[in-house]
């Protein structure tokens, strides 16, 4: 019974929750008259003892009390005696342990934020050395426009720029403060549950006693935020993995970031990439298990959901360190730009180009325009060249129409140069991404 229904050995990482959940409610006890003034102080100074026990490793976890909200007044009470026991009136391990749950999420969408921030920061430096920076952008894998390499890393803000929202939004939802529904129904004590919600830094108290005990929602929403950040990441760690290998070599990854092989010399490994790819496996998975444990799960608290802190711990470790990994990387990868200009100038990136110049110049419908792009490919291909190396003669033979004008649209430059539209890939849209990001950070 001890192994199954203990929770110790992992909750014991909500003692600094814990310790301050006791600290507003021990005091909001004594303002309204339910605690003497002399034994709230004793359990301050008690509590104060216990957490300086815990952090100076001192402590001695048992596994016969169970949990840490038990570890925690067991000792108190080798403290200070009698007056702990008072500490646990109008109040019930069922709303004690979803307001310590509650404040270690909030911390760590704080944190997931933070840790976003960084890893924009270092895109940003990135996308703003790199604003012109030609390289081939990419549909399934294929070769298909010239983009830029600022413009590259700028897709990756914006998906970080929602996740940091996504964070954000679970933050903002979940900071109300489910202390004082004691054990599901609320309490006949006077309480002031404002009180202990603006001690702790809540918006409010939570307005239904039942849903305060039963509800992780915010546990939940912190998870889906994590994977989908974690999806990112992993589409981040899978290019890189891809432009590190020595058929691309788009980049190279910092010495620190990658290993050696034991056996081939020759080996530069992207371990840290391919294992912030994998991270997702246990992020998303703990986001599936924590739905199947509430899935189902009648009103109000039940023990199944004490299955909800190790999932969320790992999931949070997981992401903090995919995070601080990535940005390792990106602060310290080096694009190679003879080779992305080589690749973007070759698989006939500027098809389109050459199609928009028929359009523009010549006034073909874009259907038509595309048929003699596609003509002219062929061409190119037979030759065994690119697109600027078919001369105008041959150009001609497909379309009379064509003047040597059609060169200019031809070479990636201009091609990048040329797709000004809002959120386009040209230097000066990106520098503008650029500008505007940093000033949102600011
Ligand atoms: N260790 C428990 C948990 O993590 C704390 C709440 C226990 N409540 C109860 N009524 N047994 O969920």
């Amino acid at each position: 019974m001890e192994a199954i229904n203990a929770s110790i050995g992992f909750d014991r990482r909500l003692y600094a929750q814990d310790i301050a959940g006791s600290r507003a409610h021990a005091a909001m006890l004594a303002a309204t008259g339910i605690l003497t003034d002399s034994d709230a102080e004793a359990i301050r100074e008690g509590l104060l003892t216990v957490l300086s026990e815990i952090e100076g490793g001192r402590f001695d976890f048992r596994t016969d009390l169970e949990d840490i909200h038990m570890n925690v007044e067991s000792r108190l009470r080798d403290l200070i005696g009698p007056a702990a026991g008072r500490l646990h009136t109008a109040r019930s391990r069922n709303d004690q342990v979803a307001v310590d749950f509650r404040l270690w999420v909030r911390d760590q969408c704080d944190a997931a934020i933070s840790g976003i921030t960084e890893l924009i920061r270092a895109l940003l430096a990135q996308a703003e050395a790199g604003a012109d920076w030609v390289m081939p952008g990419f549909t399934h894998l294929q070769t298909a426009q010239p983009v830029t390499w600022g413009h590259h890393m700028m897709a990756y803000v914006e998906m970080l720029g929602r996740d940091m929202g996504r964070f954000q939004d679970a933050r903002a939802r979940m900071n109300e403060c489910p202390l004082g529904a004691a054990a599901l129904a609320g309490t006949s004590f006077p309480i002031d549950r404002h009180m202990t919600a603006a001690a702790l830094g809540f918006d409010r108290p939570t307005a239904n006693s039942l849903d305060s005990v039963s509800d992780r929602d915010f546990a939940l929403e912190y998870l889906s935020a994590a994977s989908i950040c974690a999806m990112h990441l992993s589409r981040f760690a899978e290019e890189l993995v891809i432009w590190s290998s020595a058929q691309f070599r788009f980049v190279r990854l910092p010495d620190r970031w990658t290993t050696g092989s034991s056996i081939m010399p020759q080996k530069k490994n992207p371990d840290a990439a391919e294992l912030i790819r994998a991270k997702i496996g246990r992020i998303l998975g703990a986001t599936v298990a924590l739905f199947t444990v509430m899935k189902g799960l009648a009103l109000t608290y039940s023990k199944d959901m004490q299955e909800d802190k190790e999932q969320v711990f790992d999931a949070a470790d997981s992401l903090m360190l995919a995070l601080a990994a990535m940005s390792g990387m990106v602060a310290h990868m080096t694009a190679n730009r003879p080779v992305l200009a080589a690749a973007a100038a070759s698989g006939f990136s500027t098809a389109t180009d050459l199609a928009d110049w028929l359009v523009r110049t010549l006034g073909l419908p874009f259907r038509d325009a595309h048929h003699v792009t596609g003509t002219l490919v062929k061409c190119a291909e037979d030759r065994g060249c690119d697109l600027p190396d078919l001369t105008l003669a041959e150009m001609q033979a497909v379309h009379a129409g064509i003047t040597a004008d059609v060169f200019s649209v031809l070479g990636v430059e201009n091609s990048v140069r040329s797709r000004q539209s809002y959120g386009g890939t040209a230097p000066d849209q990106v520098r503008a991404q650029v500008a505007r990001w940093q000033a949102r950070l600011a």
